[in-house]
């Protein structure tokens, strides 16, 4: 089997390989291609990607290059993990909105919205290479902001379906808490991508939401920075990015003093490519702990290998809605577990949502509707709307200076503007 990845000089892919080669018979990989427009750097983790692979005595053939075209050939699966204008672009999105004395995400608010105008049109151009030369190829999308980006593509009839590895990464501290492989772990995961609760978490089919709740209070809100009280009067555990809501001005007010993230990032990946560069370096340092892509692999491969073979698994990724939040349009895109098999993923029916939450959803899931539109067709009007829909916008006055802002910096990157 033959799986494409775009963005593949990213240096996280070392995740994504090392875990080719330990699920392998999850997944059996005979050529992995790593396409990234910087040569130089999809070298260094070709290189490192390589080695990963030969000395876990991985048979597959690992293959680089810059030009998508020539090797989408007799593709299984692309993935798609690019970052459209490096950190360089994320740094703005971090930061920006700031000057509005809103929150500075890559992928919430303002920022999301920014990496949305950036990110589709390229994305689109891609799927539409990956359907000449590779029809029959899923197309799994990592790249952020997942919900809108998997949204364009199911719009433009593309074979996709959007992840993240927030749901695994539950997965495995719960798995861990109790002592069990994280496939025993089920969860009754809900929301938007990165707008997402855990309002059950089943061990072996038993409900263990209140033993967590009771026992690991603290560890809890320690992990998702959410106050312990409100989780469990709430019924629901939040994934990180709800504290951008919840804490919107706290979390404000410490990025003002903070480094962004993007900052932060672009130094570890200069140590990272440092270290790919050693020829004697064969396993993912553990460095790249540092970065947010914890087990993104596993995601990645059991999702290929239920969509391309076994078939029959459940995983959380981003779909269609269909009928599963009868509060949503039935073409925004969630995310839930999904019955997987070879026709793609299919969301699982879900309890009713409680107002706290759909209210949330529902408002989101419009903003990224709006977001959407202002991708594709452009025009300033456009994305200052999405940003009046935005929950942590909403005004008129900083969405009239954020998208002036943000048409402005990343100008060279829209193509209407
Ligand atoms: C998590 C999110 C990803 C995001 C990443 C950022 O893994 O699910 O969607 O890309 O964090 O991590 P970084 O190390 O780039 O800050
Ligand atoms: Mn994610």
């Amino acid at each position: 089997m033959k799986i494409v990845v775009v963005g593949g000089g990213s240096t996280y892919t070392p995740e994504l390989v090392d875990g080719f080669a330990r699920l392998r018979d999850t997944l059996a990989v005979d050529e992995l291609v790593l396409i990234d427009p910087d040569a130089e750097r999809v070298g260094l983790v070709g290189g490192v990607s390589a080695r990963i692979l030969a000395k876990q005595g991985h048979p597959g053939r690992l293959v680089t290059g810059t030009d998508l075209d020539e090797h989408l050939d007799g593709a299984a699966a692309v993935l798609l993990q690019l970052r459209v204008g490096g950190q360089a672009a994320r740094h703005t999105d971090e930061t920006l909105p700031l000057m509005c004395g809103c929150v500075g995400q890559e992928t919430t608010g303002a920022g999301g919205l920014a990496k949305a105008l950036r990110t589709v049109p390229v994305v689109l151009d891609i799927a539409d290479r990956i359907r000449k030369r590779a029809p029959e190829a899923w197309i799994v999308d990592f790249t952020n902001p997942v919900g809108i980006v998997t949204r364009a593509l199911l719009d433009a009839g593309h074979k996709a379906v959007g992840l993240c590895n927030v749901a695994k990464g539950f997965q495995h501290t719960f798995g861990d808490w109790f002592g069990v492989d994280p496939g025993r772990v089920e969860l009754d995961h809900v929301g938007l991508n990165h707008l997402t609760w855990e309002r059950g978490v089943r061990v072996d089919g038993v409900e263990v939401l209140p033993r967590i709740f009771a026992e690991r209070g603290e560890q809890l809100a320690e992990r998702v920075k959410i106050p312990i009280e409100v989780m469990r009067r709430h019924g629901a555990i939040p994934s990180y990015y709800l504290r951008f809501y919840y804490a919107h001005d706290a979390v404000v007010a410490e990025q003002l003093v903070q480094e962004s993230r993007a900052h932060q990032v672009a130094a570890l990946e200069r140590q990272l490519l440092q270290m790919y560069a050693d020829p004697a370096l064969e396993e993912k340092p553990a460095l790249l702990d540092q970065r947010g892509g914890a087990y993104y692999s596993e995601a990645a491969i059991e999702l290929v290998a239920g969509l391309l073979g076994a078939g029959g698994t459940v995983q959380v990724a981003n779909v269609r809605n269909g009928d599963t939040m009868p509060f949503l349009s039935p073409d925004a895109v969630i995310e839930v577990p999904c019955r997987i098999d070879g026709a793609g993923a299919h969301p699982l029916p879900i309890a009713p949502i409680d107002p706290l939450q759909a209210g949330l959803i529902a408002h989101v899931a419009a903003y990224e509707e709006l977001a959407l539109q202002a991708a594709l067709y452009g025009g300033i009007g456009r994305v200052e709307d999405a940003l009046i829909a935005h929950p942590l916008i909403g005004q008129t006055e900083p969405a009239q200076v954020l998208a002036a802002e943000m048409v402005s910096v990343n100008r060279d990157y829209l193509p209407w503007a």
